[in-house]
């Protein structure tokens, strides 16, 4: 068979060890001949496609990013620009799509899978880990590494200095970085955007640590936590999600902490550090599982369905199942973490 990759949304560490499996078992397994999408659906909209041999994907398994570039272009923005993007798979000749992806990047394919019949295969990618269907998705261990990393690194300073740090990690509307990094990194408060953060508990665990001659306190926050205050707009991507980074959460939690406690307080943005660099072993692993199901899932044509991973077993499931609603950190696994404040 004739199949065409594409990465889209923001990049992922494992990206690249998904196309090289898709590609190498797409080959060697099924005889199939492959094509990259350049730059997401922004490529499909423009026709802008590369070969993908066995050559192409040598070497890349433990690269970050994505040698076929990704952009945040949404195919359904307007109509235009979805008759661009079913002419743009019609141009390209193949027949099917894997489609490597967030929750976005998937929704689009399910709707040109179930409104225009291009046989897409998904794969959920997300340092997020917010793709409902699958118990994880590939980039978020790395994700959690580096976070839990400079949570440690964080506590050398705060420690030396008495010092009050806070620290914002990515993860959208979902808090499954900032619960795994700050239960890894021992932080004394995490605050998700799936619960009304309490300040006044926040600031209580925080002064309890000091009363008791411990002088130091790492918070971490996630980006799409809602402080209740005025806030900072952000402006918007193509899908209509606020770019939540700017909007400076961690920051206004440290000037908050600061003023209420006196403590000296200092705030580190983790940002892009956590989608940037090497995928851990097991992102390698997990995006390695997943290339190979997209690959059988396209010989077997399972179309309009996903790679998941459910327990330790690879399956697929129905792509509209895991872009309907976004998975979000349960009430009580957040409670795991609790005791361990203050
Ligand atoms: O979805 C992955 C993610 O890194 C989110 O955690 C974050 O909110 C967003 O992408 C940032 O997007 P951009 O790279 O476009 O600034």
């Amino acid at each position: 068979m004739r199949v065409g990759i594409l990465t889209g949304g923001g990049d992922c560490p494992g990206l690249n060890a998904v196309i090289r499996a898709v590609v190498k078992v797409g080959t060697r397994r099924f005889g199939n001949e492959h094509v990259g999408v350049r730059h997401g659906w922004r490529g499909l909209l423009e026709q802008e496609a590369t070969a993908l041999t066995l050559r192409e994907v040598s070497g890349i398994l433990d690269r970050g990013g994505t040698i076929l570039k990704s952009s945040r272009t949404n195919p359904f923005r307007d109509p235009a620009a979805a008759e661009a993007a079913i002419a743009g798979f019609a141009a390209l000749g193949r027949d099917a799509l894997v489609v490597i992806g967030g929750e976005d990047t998937l929704g689009a394919a399910n709707r040109l899978h179930a409104e225009h019949g291009v046989p897409v295969v998904g794969v959920p990618k997300t340092i997020d880990n917010d793709l409902s269907g699958t118990d994880v998705t590939f980039g978020f261990d790395t994700a959690v590494h580096i976070a839990t990393d400079a949570i440690d690194r964080l506590h050398t300073t705060a420690e030396s200095h008495d010092r009050v740090m806070v620290v914002e990690v990515m993860g959208r509307h979902a808090g499954w970085i900032a619960l795994h990094s700050g239960l890894a990194g021992g932080a004394d408060y995490i605050l998700i955007p799936e619960r009304t953060p309490d300040l006044a508990d926040m600031l209580d665990s925080v002064r309890r640590r000091h009363a008791r001659g411990v002088d130091y306190s790492i918070v971490v926050v996630s980006e799409g936590v809602d402080l209740g205050d005025a806030g900072v707009e952000g402006d918007l991507d193509e899908f209509g999600h606020a770019r939540l980074a700017r909007q400076g959460v961690g920051d206004r939690l440290g000037v908050l902490i600061r003023e209420a406690t006196g403590y000296d307080t200092r705030v580190t943005v983790l940002g892009h550090v956590q989608r940037g660099g090497s995928p851990t072993a097991r992102d390698r692993i997990l995006a390695t599982r997943f290339g190979t199901r997209a690959a059988e899932m396209v010989a077997e044509g399972r179309f309009g369905r996903m790679a998941a991973l459910h327990g330790d077993t690879i399956t697929d499931v129905p792509l509209a199942d895991a872009v309907g609603t976004l998975k979000t950190v349960p009430p009580a696994y957040y409670a795991l973490a609790e005791p361990f404040f203050g």
